[in-house]
C-alpha cells in the first residue's frame, strides 16, 4: 500500500484524506492517506519522518508551504514562481520534489464554473501567499488586465510588478479599484474573521461571477456581499478538489473525476 498525507498544523479538519481515499477509489487502488501535525518547528523532520516509513508523497497545508519550498531538492517552474509548495513527491533517487497546484486546481474550477477568463477583467482581493500562488494560471489564461488590489496597497502594487512579465497587471489599496469586473476572486483572509474588505458598490461587469477561495457550511461574508449585488458565485470547495486531483496526477500519473467528488464533499460540509 503506498502512504501519503497531509502536513499541517492544525490538520485535523483538513478534508484531503477524505477526498484522496474518493479518488483512489475510482481507480480501485488501495492507498493510505492520513493527516499528520508536523510540529510548527520540525517541517523538515516530519517529511524524513514519513519518508523513512514508506512514504510516496506529501500534501502540504497552512503554514508550512514556505518550509516545503525550501526543503525541495528541486522545484517545479510553478512552485518557484509561486514561492510555495503544496505535493511534495519522493524521487527515485530519494530526492524530494516540490511543485504546487493551488493555482491550476483555482483555474480548472473556474472553468468548471465557466468562468470568464480570457480577455476578461480579473480583481483579486488580497497579496499573500495564497494569492501568490495563483497569479501565474490565471493570468495564463489571458485576461485583459488583472488587478491586484490589498488592505496594505504597497503588497499589492509589488506582486503586480512582480508578475507584470506574464501579463496586463495592476495593483493598489481597495479605494484604488476603478472600473467594473467580470471576475473577482477573493483571497483574503478577512473571510476567516468574517470581515469584508471595503468594496464599490458598482464592483461588477454584467454576468460577474464572484469566488471565494474559502468555503465553508454557509456563504462567507464576501459571497453573501457579492450575491446581493448581482453576481454569480462560487465557494473554494471546488478549488481544493481540483488541487487535490493534480497532486494525485502527480503521485500515481492517473487523473480522477472531480465532479463526484465535489457532489461527495458538498453532502458533508
Ligand atoms: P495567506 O497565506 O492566506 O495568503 P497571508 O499571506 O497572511 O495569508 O495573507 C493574508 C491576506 O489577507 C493579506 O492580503 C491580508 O492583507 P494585508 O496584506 O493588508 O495584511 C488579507 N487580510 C487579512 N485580514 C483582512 C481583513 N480583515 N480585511 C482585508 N484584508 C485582510
Amino acid at each position: 500500500t503506498d502512504r501519503y498525507c497531509v502536513f499541517g498544523h492544525p490538520v485535523g479538519h483538513s478534508r484531503s484524506p477524505r477526498i484522496h481515499k474518493a479518488f483512489a477509489e475510482q481507480f480501485g487502488a488501495e492507498i493510505a492517506y492520513e493527516a499528520i501535525e508536523a510540529p510548527l518547528d520540525g517541517f523538515a523532520g516530519a517529511w524524513r519522518d514519513f519518508v523513512n516509513h514508506g512514504g510516496k508523497g506529501g500534501n502540504v497545508t497552512v503554514p508550512f508551504k514556505e518550509d516545503a519550498y525550501r526543503l525541495a531538492d528541486v522545484l517545479s517552474p510553478r512552485a518557484r514562481r509561486a514561492g510555495a509548495v503544496n505535493t511534495l513527491v519522493l524521487g527515485k533517487q530519494g530526492d524530494t520534489y516540490g511543485d504546487t497546484t493551488d493555482g491550476i486546481g483555482l483555474v480548472r474550477d473556474l472553468q468548471a464554473h465557466a468562468a470568464p477568463l480570457e480577455g476578461a477583467r480579473i480583481l483579486v482581493l488580497g497579496a499573500g501567499g495564497a494569492v501568490r500562488g495563483v497569479l501565474e494560471p490565471l493570468l495564463a489564461a489571458r485576461p485583459a488586465v488583472l488587478m491586484i488590489a490589498n488592505r496594505t496597497a504597497d503588497k499589492a502594487r509589488q506582486l503586480a510588478d512582480d508578475f507584470a512579465d506574464l501579463g496586463e497587471t495592476t495593483g493598489g489599496g481597495f479605494d484604488e479599484i476603478v472600473g467594473t469586473f467580470d471576475l473577482v476572486v477573493n483571497g483574503t483572509s478577512a473571510s476567516l474573521g468574517g470581515e469584508l474588505p471595503p468594496l464599490p458598490d458598482d464592483l461588477f461587469a454584467d454576468a460577474a461571477l464572484a469566488y471565494d477561495m474559502m468555503y465553508g457550511a454557509e456563504p462567507t461574508v464576501f459571497l453573501r456581499w457579492a450575491a446581493e449585488h448581482g453576481a454569480r458565485t462560487v465557494d473554494g470547495l471546488g478549488m481544493l478538489i481540483e488541487q487535490a486531483a493534480e497532486s494525485y496526477f502527480l503521485w500515481r500519473n492517473r487523473r480522477p473525476e472531480t465532479g463526484p467528488v465535489r457532489e461527495l464533499l458538498r453532502s458533508e460540509i
